[in-house]
Formats: structure tokens, C-alpha cells, sequence
């Protein structure tokens, strides 16, 4: 085509993918042209601005590395990794949420009822469940992989004073599907926000800000892995996530509970002379055929 039009652009752009272009290729770059040749039409987007977008991919490819993903950051401010949560949902299994840029392979196993909090101060947090299948059987042998921030706020990756896997840790369920840890109530915290991300939060009068939250990855044999989170229901934050990470099913509420009720069985049993706060998070995992 000789003669492109702003109102033929896209059809010949469709009309130049070659015959074997994969199918599912083809269906993702139709509607990406279709999409972006609309919004470039519809804002009448200047050279300037432009240059602009140009500009920021540009700074956000250089300021990543194998530790800081500022792409990942970027689609989660986006909201587009949380559509992508979503439009991947399995029904009747629990809501996944964000990965975030902190999770890191390797975390040591850890046992049934053990202790995340060590050293650090505050009252003990008792976290337990039982994982399901979505027909209600309870799934053992699955692996949780755990990890959340210290009480300042930043994870093990962003902190020098803590060890490579402070506060992480990977649980294998027991039988009845059962697994408890104790660790310390997550505080709200600030995604990264010093870099290009940083500049469309500030650009468009909008906080870093995460409600609290504990991260898990459950895997078990012969289910769809799920990647979510648990969210205090007394958190400040719980409305306006900066990256969309908050489902209903994933808020749970903190109990104050008296010492004197601390369970046996845990790395703490014993130990626990202050009243604790107990948190129940049960997951539902989607069979891999369904
Ligand atoms: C996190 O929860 O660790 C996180 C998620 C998305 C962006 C930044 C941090
Ligand atoms: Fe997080």
C-alpha cells in the first residue's frame, strides 16, 4: 500500500503479517495495533509527547537490572498485571494477586509451625489455614513459599541489615492440608518509587503506597500454582492499592488473642507470654484439568 491513511493504517498493518504467522501471534498484535492506533488517534497524541513515552521506555530498560524490574513495576502501577491476575482466574479457587519484585527463589524449607519473627520486636502474629482443592479435599504435601517485609517496611532484597532469606520461607502443608508460622503483622509499605515508575505516580497525584500484606506461592501436583496474598482488613491502605492487588477473599482480619491460648505444636509453644494476634487464610486451589 502506497497510499497510508491515518483511517487505513491499521488494515494495512494487519494486511502485512505473512501467512504463517502463529494464530494466537496474530489475535495479540491485531488488537495491540487496533488499540494503540486508536489511542494515538484518540489523545492526537504531539512529536512531543511522543518522544516523551519514547523517553521513559528508554530510562525504564535502563534502570533494570536482575535485581530492580522496573517493566514489572510499571505494568503493576498500570493495573495490567492485575488484569492479568484476573482474566486468568479459576473459578471457585482463591483470587490471585500481584508477585511483586521481591519474591526470590531459594528460600530454605521450613517446618510446620515455625518462626518467621526471631529477633525482631512486637507482638507475635500466628498465621494458619488449610489448603483445599476447589472440590473441598484437603491437598497435603502442597508447598507455600512465603515472604513479606520486616516491621521497617523494606524485604530482605532492599535491606542490608537483614539475612538473604529473613522472612522468607517454604512450608510443606501436612496431610489435612494444615500449615501455621508465626512472624510479625506486615506493615504497609512504598513501592519503589525513585525512578521512571516514580515519575507517572507523581505526574498523576498518586501515592506508593501497599496495604500490608503477606506474599505466598502455593504448588501442588496436579494443580494450577497460585500466586497470591493476604491483606489486613485494618489497613489504611486497603482501598486504594497502588497496584490493585486487593480481592475480597484475600482480607482477612488480625485477632487479639490472650496468651494463655497460644497453640502447642509451634516453634513458639511455651514461649508466648503477651497476648499474639491470629490470622486464618485458607486457599483454594483449582485442579490443573479444570
Ligand atoms: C510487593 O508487594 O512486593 C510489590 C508488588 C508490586 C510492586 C511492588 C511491590
Ligand atoms: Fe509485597
Amino acid at each position: 500500500m502506497r497510499n497510508v491513511t491515518k483511517d487505513n493504517i491499521t488494515d494495512v498493518f494487519l494486511g502485512y503479517f505473512g501467512p504463517d504467522t502463529d494464530p494466537r501471534m496474530r489475535e495479540i498484535m491485531t488488537a495491540l495495533a487496533q488499540h494503540m492506533h486508536a489511542f494515538v488517534k484518540e489523545v492526537g497524541l504531539t512529536h512531543a509527547e511522543w518522544q516523551r513515552g519514547i523517553d521513559f521506555l528508554q530510562r525504564t530498560g535502563d534502570i533494570s537490572d536482575a535485581e530492580r524490574h522496573e517493566f514489572i513495576l510499571l505494568s503493576d502501577v498500570l493495573g495490567v498485571s492485575s488484569l492479568v491476575d484476573m482474566v486468568n482466574a479459576r473459578p471457585g479457587a482463591t483470587s490471585s494477586s500481584v508477585l511483586g519484585p521481591f519474591h526470590i527463589e531459594g528460600a530454605p524449607a521450613i517446618a510446620y509451625g515455625a518462626d518467621l519473627k526471631r529477633h525482631y520486636e512486637g507482638p507475635v502474629l500466628l498465621v494458619e489455614g488449610q489448603v483445599c482443592s476447589t472440590d473441598g479435599a484437603p491437598i497435603g504435601g502442597a508447598k507455600i513459599d512465603i515472604w513479606q517485609t520486616a516491621p521497617n517496611g523494606m524485604y530482605s532484597s532492599q535491606d542490608p541489615e537483614q539475612d538473604t532469606y529473613s522472612f522468607h520461607g517454604i512450608m510443606t502443608t501436612q496431610a489435612d492440608g494444615r500449615y501455621a508460622f508465626t512472624s510479625v503483622k506486615p506493615v504497609s509499605y512504598t513501592v519503589p518509587n525513585d525512578g521512571p515508575v516514580g515519575e507517572i505516580l507523581d505526574a498523576t497525584g498518586r501515592h506508593p503506597w501497599r496495604p500490608s500484606h503477606l506474599h505466598y506461592i502455593i504448588k501442588a501436583d496436579g494443580f494450577h500454582t497460585l500466586v497470591t496474598e493476604v491483606f489486613a482488613a485494618d489497613d489504611p491502605y486497603l482501598d486504594q492499592d497502588t497496584v490493585f492487588g486487593v480481592r475480597d477473599d484475600l482480607v482477612m482480619t488480625y485477632v487479639e488473642e490472650p496468651a494463655d491460648s497460644f497453640p502447642d505444636g509451634l516453634e513458639l509453644s511455651g514461649k508466648v507470654d503477651e497476648p499474639y494476634l491470629r490470622v486464618q487464610f485458607d486457599l483454594v486451589l483449582a485442579p490443573e484439568e479444570a
